[in-house]
């Protein structure tokens, strides 16, 4: 998340100086969108500097290229009451969205940004907008989405599993439903390693296996959801996977003979029906700084060695017949 600001705001910086040595006249096709757009926001002191007969590449939230297109928008942390404004979608050359913590934004993504054909990072977080994601954003070139703190609904759209380019989809703390799509997120590199993240939702089924395909895993975290059956397959000596939060759900697979990726930083398997004993590659990690497998019905010693000694008695508190330091002895 803080590499992904980080991000944002180094492209947001280097939007604002092609912006400033661009001069060249022309007709600005977007300035009749953005005064649409202006129009559909409706009154709101926020968008005061967006003026007629002002340059619009000087207008707030909105970000130039060279040739004076819109090519981001970053609204943030703004006092706005609104829905959002369907005429966003016509501005055709948007490569950003980043709308973040503006309580007062509700109601639904509009279709229309289904035609925004170069839209890669999109973020819409901690806002009140609702509705189920659009279908219409598989004709995007989405590669980095964030739905963060919202209260979307529905289904997440098989549709997104289309965008050849989606490698970081989080959409934690919303009310979505159903089952994950098997390719919503694909072909990691090792230079562009896969992040999923569907924490605090009500989705069911199972994991889809094809995520065991995709060895570049920075993060799969679906904690607090209602996900069943095995999840086994996400481990293994050569994935790169570093966190790893799967609590909170009804998973069901025997956990002995799973190998830890060797870069597990954070592993919280908390509240499931793993059934098996504590793997014995877990006392070969040397970065694990996080373990919580409590709540599950495991059995047998707990391996030593490794960074096994950091974890506390909570980390294997309610399981069946667990025993060993830091439990007591077998
Ligand atoms: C937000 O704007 C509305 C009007 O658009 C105003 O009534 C309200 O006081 C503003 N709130 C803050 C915290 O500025
Ligand atoms: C889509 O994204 C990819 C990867 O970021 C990029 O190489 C490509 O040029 C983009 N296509 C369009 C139409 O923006
Ligand atoms: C992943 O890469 C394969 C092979 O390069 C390609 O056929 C496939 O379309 C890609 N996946 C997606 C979702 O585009
Ligand atoms: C593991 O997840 C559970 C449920 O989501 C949470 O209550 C617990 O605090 C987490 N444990 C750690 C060590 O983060
Ligand atoms: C779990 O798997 C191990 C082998 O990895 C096997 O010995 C054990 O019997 C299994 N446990 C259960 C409860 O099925």
């Amino acid at each position: 998340m803080a590499n992904h600001v980080a991000l944002l705001l180094l492209l947001l910086l280097s939007l604002q100086l092609t912006a400033s040595f661009s001069q060249q006249p022309g007709d600005d096709p977007d300035l009749p969108t953005l005064l649409k757009i202006k129009e559909q926001f409706g009154e709101q002191a926020a968008l005061a500097s967006w003026q007629p007969g002002t340059d619009h590449c000087n207008w707030a939230y909105a970000y130039c290229n060279q040739y004076r297109r819109v090519v981001a928008i970053f609204l943030q942390n703004v006092n706005i009451t609104s829905t959002i404004p369907p005429a966003i979608g016509d501005l055709d050359q948007l490569h950003t969205i980043s709308i973040d913590n503006i309580p007062g934004l509700h109601g639904p993504i509009p279709d229309t940004f289904g035609k925004l054909s170069r839209l890669s990072i999109f973020n819409i977080m901690r806002t009140s907008v609702s509705g189920s994601l659009p279908a219409s954003l598989s004709r995007t070139n989405l590669t980095s989405v964030s739905f963060f703190g919202n209260m979307l609904t529905g289904r997440i759209p098989m549709s997104l599993q289309d965008l050849p380019h989606l490698t970081y989809f989080d959409a934690s703390n919303n009310r979505l439903v159903g089952r994950i799509p098997p390719r919503l997120v694909s072909n990691g590199t090792r230079d562009s390693p896969l992040g999923l993240t569907l924490t605090n939702n009500r989705l069911t089924g199972p994991i889809p296996r094809t995520y065991a395909r995709e060895r570049y895993f920075m993060n799969f975290r679906v904690a607090n959801n209602m996900l069943t059956g095995d999840a086994a397959f996400l481990f293994g000596r050569r994935k790169t996977v570093s966190d790893v939060d799967l609590s909170g759900n009804r998973l069901n697979f025997n956990l002995t003979g799973v190998v830890m990726p060797k870069n597990l930083l954070f592993l919280n398997m908390s509240r499931n029906r793993i059934y098996g004993g504590v793997p014995a590659s877990l006392a070969q990690l040397k970065w694990l700084v996080t373990l919580d497998l409590s709540y599950n019905r495991l059995c047998g010693e707990i391996p030593t060695g490794g960074n096994m000694g950091r974890f506390k008695a909570e980390a294997y508190e309610h399981n069946k017949c667990l025993c060993g330091t830091p439990l007591p002895t077998c």
